[in-house]
């Protein structure tokens, strides 16, 4: 197989210019994290004996980090180090440098890093009600000028509890994401039959990263949407091919509007905004007649229908169903393709595990039998073989949190304002926590209490967790499985 091994770029990416803020003392909050582990530069000296009363906190400005130019901040040293592309590996480094917790600016914007479990679980216990990520505001630009709401992706305070629990009853809940098996499945079949058509004699496919992300895109719609919108056929329909081509020119602008002011593209109607603006009202138009339809069908019926239910029993307007679950269409679909294609790759270079794979799926699936949800449950290996594939590449490097409070974190209090960005990567390649971190052994998480659970947050962390994340889990655990009965023959990967 040739493709581009990729990251999801809309998680992962989400800087903004915005400085720490230095607000006046309000409610400050002191996380236990001296006594739960012994941090920062790994040269400085062990905390003093539980007599002595606890040194008073450093500020931010003693926060260790790499060299901040006037400016520049950090820039120059990151594109030194192989730019923005490869940022997760200089970041990892800075870590193994400057200890779990520093500080770096690029250009004016300002981030402390965050890559220890004990910073984490302490960040945990004392997380607000309403935890807060850095801002999309291109995003939210948009939904006011349209007057259309906002997803989770972006909403705040109270309004993101009350929408986030209307949709955790159903996607947080084992008990209700395995009955989407089916679906999932028939999405999966139609998939490996192009993956058939596509493969050339000596087993080459083309650009399977395209084709994963059609896979990931047709199978999240058939969940949130009820229809298939033809993407794994050969002819493709214009509606699914306008719908991801919107997407993708969305995604395209709004990384512009992310690092110049929002405000001012709007004003001078440029360019980038007016393409913006039309991709997002296309996607709207598509996502609000496909609800539309569906709330039709079984409205008669709520109950037997997984959107509907959601609907029907909640308090949400339409305005913000339709805002929630576009944000879920565009949350799920390159997470999850790049996920699988990081597990395929890692996967092809180490054929042994391929092998126990295979053995494993074998032995509990019958011959031509698609694998069920309750079929999983017997395939521990395959559930490790995943989290080793997150935990080396994980689609998502990183997420962050704005402090809503001034908070006393590891030795530093850090004003409100304060954006952390929280590693999954450095984490997952960091030797202290990952033995032999380099290698892919998915035989780690099969023994038992060896990791601690802070150390491992492809899916982030609290309250703030990916809302996907069981429905993500179960399409990329199916998929592997199918994939690995339909081609049997050993996986090898050639990279652009
Ligand atoms: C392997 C696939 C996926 C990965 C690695 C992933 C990763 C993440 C991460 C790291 C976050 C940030 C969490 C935090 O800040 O603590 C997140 C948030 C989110 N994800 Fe996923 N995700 C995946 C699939 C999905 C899918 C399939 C959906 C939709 C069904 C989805 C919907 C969301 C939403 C809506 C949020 C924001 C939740 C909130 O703020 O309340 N994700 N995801």
């Amino acid at each position: 197989m040739s493709c581009p091994l990729k990251r999801a770029p809309l998680l992962g990416s989400l800087l903004k210019q915005r400085g720490a803020g230095t607000q006046p003392q309000q409610q400050q909050s002191r996380l236990p994290t001296s006594s739960l582990c012994a941090f920062h530069h790994p040269k400085e000296a062990l905390p003093a004996p539980p007599s002595s009363p606890p040194p008073p906190p450093h500020s931010l400005s003693a926060l260790p980090g790499p060299t901040n130019w006037p400016l520049m901040g950090s820039l120059l040293d990151v594109l030194w180090k192989g730019g923005l592309k490869r940022q997760h590996e200089t970041l990892a480094d800075y870590h193994r440098k400057f200890g779990k917790i520093f500080r770096m600016k690029l250009g004016a914007f300002d981030s402390v890093h965050i890559g220890a479990p004990c910073l984490l679980e302490a960040l945990y216990r004392k997380e607000s009600a309403y935890p807060q990520r850095l801002e999309i505001k291109p995003w939210k630009a948009y939904r006011d000028y349209r007057d259309e709401g906002y997803g989770l992706l972006i909403l705040e305070g109270k309004d993101w509890q009350r929408v986030r629990s209307a949709f955790q009853k159903k996607l947080m809940k084992p008990m209700e994401i395995v009955k989407l098996d089916v679906k999932i499945n028939e999405v999966l079949e139609d998939f490996m039959q192009r993956v058939d058509v596509l493969c050339k004699p000596n087993g080459e496919i083309e650009d399977l990263y395209s084709e994963l992300n059609k896979w990931s895109f047709e199978s999240i719609c058939l969940v949130l949407y009820g229809k298939r919108f033809g993407l794994l056929q050969e002819d493709v329909g214009d509606e699914g091919l306008n719908f991801i081509k919107d997407i993708k020119t969305m995604m395209s602008t709004f990384g512009m509007m992310m690092v110049t002011p929002v405000e001012l593209h709007k004003s001078l109607n440029t360019k980038v905004w007016q393409a913006h603006t039309k991709a997002w009202d296309n996607i709207f138009k598509t996502a609000k007649y496909s609800i539309d339809s569906r709330l039709k069908k079984y409205s008669a019926n709520p109950a037997e229908d997984f959107l509907c239910d959601i609907y029907f029993g909640s308090q949400l307007s339409k305005k913000e169903l339709y805002a929630v679950i576009t944000e879920l269409q565009i949350a799920g679909v390159e997470t999850t393709a790049n996920s699988l294609l990081w597990a395929l790759y890692n996967m092809s270079r180490n054929p042994p595990v391929q092998t126990k794979l295979l053995g494993e799926i074998q032995s509990v699936l019958p011959a031509n039998k698609s694998p069920s949800a309750e079929d999983l449950k017997k395939m521990p290996y395959l559930k490790a073989c995943l989290k080793e594939s997150m935990r080396i590449t994980p689609s998502v490097p990183f997420t962050t949190r704005t402090l809503d409070k001034e908070t006393v974190l590891g030795d530093y209090v850090l004003p409100k304002g304060t954006v952390l960005m929280l590693k999954s990567h450095a984490l997952g390649s960091n030797e202290e926590y990952f033995s032999d971190w380099s290698k892919f052994k998915p035989e780690r998480w099969l023994q038992k209490n060896t990791i601690n659970p802070f150390a491992h947050i492809p899916f982030g962390i609290g309250k703030r967790m990916c809302i996907g994340r069981r429905l993500a889990e179960l399409q990329l655990q199916l998929a592997l499985c199918l994939y690995f009965i339909c081609r049997e023959l050993p996986i090898a990967f050639q990279r652009r």
